[in-house]
């Protein structure tokens, strides 16, 4: 995309039933490595994250802690979600929260338009309720069990615990009158739904026919009211769904809206129904474009199963964080796992790639090319003299490094920019065994080339901060002052993405600073196992 274009992405909002884990932290390290790299591509960035608090879930665990929905919720954003985003370092444009007064004004107006318009109606619902997915269920989606506390009923397949029977008046969503746009937005933008395997579940679910939706509730009251009956509270995922307009001044700010919209929609592969049928069905309704792409991405498993909150598998990120820092937890499942695909966590896995990867293979060729420059070179990085062809080699490994990972950014496919940026990691040790700076530091004759050398791979690592930035801030931060770049080309996020590639930027005599171990070695006795 062209530089300065929109660039808008947003997480789904989490449920303040309960604390964070790993998976809601997954997708909010996601959405900010690419809000990072399209920031520091220039595009006008935004990135909005925030908590889902209505509903029947919520107003229950409210209850059941002897409080009110909004105390608790008030709590947990406090105590929890804002607090998260600290943890793991997101640099969010925005937090919503479906309680803020700006979101249930034009939720309100959203919905006046869409009753208006005659896309909505009150009608009669007979069905299955799962209330840990706040969704109606067909019979396809439950299980009879035969063991265990809840033999004999019907439990829903994600949850495994019963669901309710809801026997309703309420109003309708006219969502079938939208089957056959839907499939045909699916057709000619096949980039719409991302991955492959979530687009074709999702084009075989509308293809089997869609029903109209029950948007109203009326036998509790935590939600926003109908505008034109106050009998009723909104239904918690169409309210939820408006979040990613209301944030950015739909019905209150037209310009901001039009600036940012279409959004990309990061979620999870769990919730991508709701994002690529519901949304553009609401969307279309009232006359808005959908969203740019709806990428549903892997679930974080345990023990082979998604980890989950109501399965108590959930763990902490400040488990991982407090032990591997924060970015090491960035780096590991931006890494290690195909983004799209499901990926199994363990600490074993996090523990032999912190070592191997960021403590070996990154850390200590960021100390070693300093060290060497401090030491033979008084702290002053020096000129190149007359490249040879395995310097020209790792300016060609920098430069096509630079661009695949730009190309693979722009698909989302995470895990492969990271691979292609990793090619400069290994291409500069395999660099700098061969050329032996240690050897070449013994005679007066090959100073000049010891300056090659070694300016090669401080410009190298030039490179490597710049492209790693949005993954990994901290210690980039670091090895950007310590090569004493941030006085010669001035901060680290300001460095054009696109240009990391050219090479030569790094002024020779910048003063380099020692540095302090990038990613120190962990006691394995630490690692919670
Ligand atoms: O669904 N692996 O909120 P939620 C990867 N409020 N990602 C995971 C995960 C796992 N094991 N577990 C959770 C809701 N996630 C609604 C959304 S949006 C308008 C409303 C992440 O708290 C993933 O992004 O249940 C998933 O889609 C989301 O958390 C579900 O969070
Ligand atoms: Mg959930």
């Amino acid at each position: 995309m062209a530089a300065g274009d929109s660039f808008y992405i947003a997480t789904p909002i989490f449920y303040v039933n309960d604390v964070p884990h790993i998976g809601h932290a997954y997708t909010e390290v996601a959405a900010d490595v690419l809000a990072r790299w399209h920031r520091q591509s220039g595009d006008d960035t935004w990135l909005l994250t925030g908590t889902d608090e209505h509903g029947q879930k919520i107003l229950r665990t409210a209850v059941a802690n002897d409080t009110t929905p909004q105390a608790w919720a008030d709590k947990l954003v406090e105590e929890a979600w804002l607090p998260l985003l600290e943890t793991i370092d997101i640099a969010n444009d925005d937090f919503i929260r479906t309680t803020d007064e700006r979101h249930e004004s034009a939720v309100t107006i959203f919905l006046q338009k869409l009753y208006d318009d005659g896309f909505i109606y009150s009608g009669e619902y007979e069905g299955y309720y799962c209330v840990g997915c706040e969704e109606y269920k067909q019979l396809d989606d439950l299980l009879e069990t035969e063991v265990g506390d809840y033999a004999g009923q019907l439990v829903c397949k994600i949850h495994t615990r019963p669901v309710e029977i809801l026997k309703e008046r309420n109003y309708f969503f006219r969502m079938s009158d939208f089957q056959q746009r839907l499939l045909d937005l699916y057709e000619t933008r096949p980039d719409f739904i991302q991955p492959e395997s979530v687009r074709n579940e999702i084009i075989q679910f509308v293809n089997s026919g869609l029903q109209d939706l029950s948007i109203s509730r009326s036998s509790f009251d935590w939600g926003i009211k109908l505008p034109w009956d106050d009998s009723h509270v909104l239904y918690v995922w169409f309210d939820a769904l408006l979040n990613y307009i209301t944030a950015i001044g739909y019905g209150t700010d037209d310009d901001n809206f039009r600036r940012r919209w279409p959004a990309n929609q990061l979620v999870g592969k769990d919730i991508a129904r709701f994002h690529a049928v519901i949304w553009p069905a609401m969307l279309m309704a009232a006359g808005l474009e959908v969203p740019r792409r709806v990428f549903g991405h892997g679930w974080l498993l345990v023990g082979g199963e998604k980890m989950s909150k109501s399965k108590l598998t959930g763990i902490a990120p400040s488990q991982i964080t407090d032990t591997f820092g924060v970015d090491a937890f960035r780096y590991y499942f931006m890494s290690a796992i195909n983004f799209g695909q499901d990926g199994s966590f363990s600490w074993e896995d996090l523990a032999a790639r912190y070592q191997a990867e960021l403590a070996n293979g990154f850390g200590n060729l960021a100390s070693r090319v300093i060290a060497m420059v401090n030491k033979y070179f008084d702290g002053a990085v020096p000129s190149p003299a007359e490249y040879s062809e395995a310097d020209l080699t790792v300016q060609r490994v920098v430069r096509e490094a630079a661009e695949s990972a730009d190309a693979a950014m722009e698909r989302f496919a995470i895990h492969t920019a990271i691979e292609g940026i990793w090619t400069i990691v290994d291409e500069l040790n395999g660099y700098i065994t061969l050329q032996e700076p240690w050897v070449l530091a013994k005679s007066e004759d090959t100073l000049e080339r010891l300056g090659t050398v070694l300016y090669t791979a401080a410009e190298g690592l030039r490179a490597l901060a710049v492209l790693l930035s949005p993954v990994i801030p901290a210690a980039t931060h670091k090895l950007w002052s310590a090569l004493g770049a941030a006085s010669e080309l001035g901060h680290l996020t300001d460095q054009v993405i696109v240009d990391a590639g050219h090479w030569g930027q790094l002024p020779p005599a910048s003063r380099v600073h020692a540095i302090e171990a990038l990613f120190p070695r962990i006691d394995a006795a630490e690692v919670v196992a």
